[in-house]
């Protein structure tokens, strides 16, 4: 089974609209790689002109988060509907910095990759261990536990269609990219998961990616894992190094 790689920009909260503009006008003629999917996941109030500027593009804009609920009184909070109508097709959903600053857990993590697949959304559901968690040895059990709640109530072929991204919290921001080996291994365990959950059809046709200080210089040698599908992009992602990761293949 051969999996499309995945290449996914998370601008956190940075651009203002018009920044986000211009910014997709410079990387647009960078990020063209057939082989790839491109997503530019972006600040909710840059959605829209985002949209518009990547029409005819092949780059899809994706939500940095969403609310799992409706409608309704929830001041500040933005839903799946309204994402859609926007023509966002990607929502991340659970990013550590969610988790860490915003309260978020592997609960509301679930509830919102339930709503986001209800609306056809892709959920790239972020999960990923600390350092302390990662020195005390505990790694793996941790991100199965991540994984094992995030799927609760998903289907097989639900789960089929989404991307998970496993981001060790200690590599995101920091420069400090895990290695080939440590990735791979993670990634492999999250596969494995999967077709415990579910069967070896699904592990084979989900999509992981790897996210936290990929560059292009840390891309091909990542990307080339087998269960490697793909990255989910900081701070690379607002430069024309993107276009380069993107292209890791050529
Ligand atoms: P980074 O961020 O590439 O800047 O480490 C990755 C992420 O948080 O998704």
């Amino acid at each position: 089974m051969s999996r499309k790689k995945i290449i996914a920009g998370n601008w956190k909260m940075n651009m203002t609209p018009s920044e986000a503009v211009k910014l997709i006008e410079t990387l647009k003629p960078l990020v063209k790689n057939e082989e790839v999917d491109v997503v530019f996941c972006v600040p909710a109030i840059d959605i829209i002109p985002a949209v518009e500027a990547a029409k005819g593009t092949n780059i899809c804009i994706g939500a940095e988060n969403m609310y799992f609920e409706e409608k309704g009184a929830y001041t500040g909070e933005i839903s799946p509907g309204m994402l859609v109508d926007a023509g966002v097709k990607y929502v991340i959903i659970g990013h550590s910095e969610r988790r860490e600053y915003f309260a978020e857990t592997d609960e509301t993590v679930n509830k919102k990759v339930l709503k986001a697949l209800e609306h056809n959304l892709t959920p790239i559901i972020c999960c990923g261990e600390s350092l302390t968690q990662r020195e005390q040895g505990i790694t793996i059990d941790w991100i199965r536990q991540q994984i094992k709640i995030a799927f609760l109530n998903v289907t097989a072929d639900q789960a089929k269609t989404t991307v998970i991204a496993y981001e060790p919290i200690w590599a995101i921001g920091t420069g400090k990219v895990a290695t080939t080996e440590q990735a791979q291994e993670v990634c492999g365990a999250i596969r494995a998961c999967i077709g415990e959950i579910y069967d070896q059809a699904t592990a084979a046709a989900i999509r992981i990616q790897y996210g936290g200080s990929v560059s292009a210089s840390s891309a091909p040698e990542l990307f080339a894992q087998p269960d490697i599908d793909g990255g989910l992009v900081g701070g690379a992602s607002l430069k024309p190094d993107f276009g380069a990761i993107v292209n890791y293949n050529k």
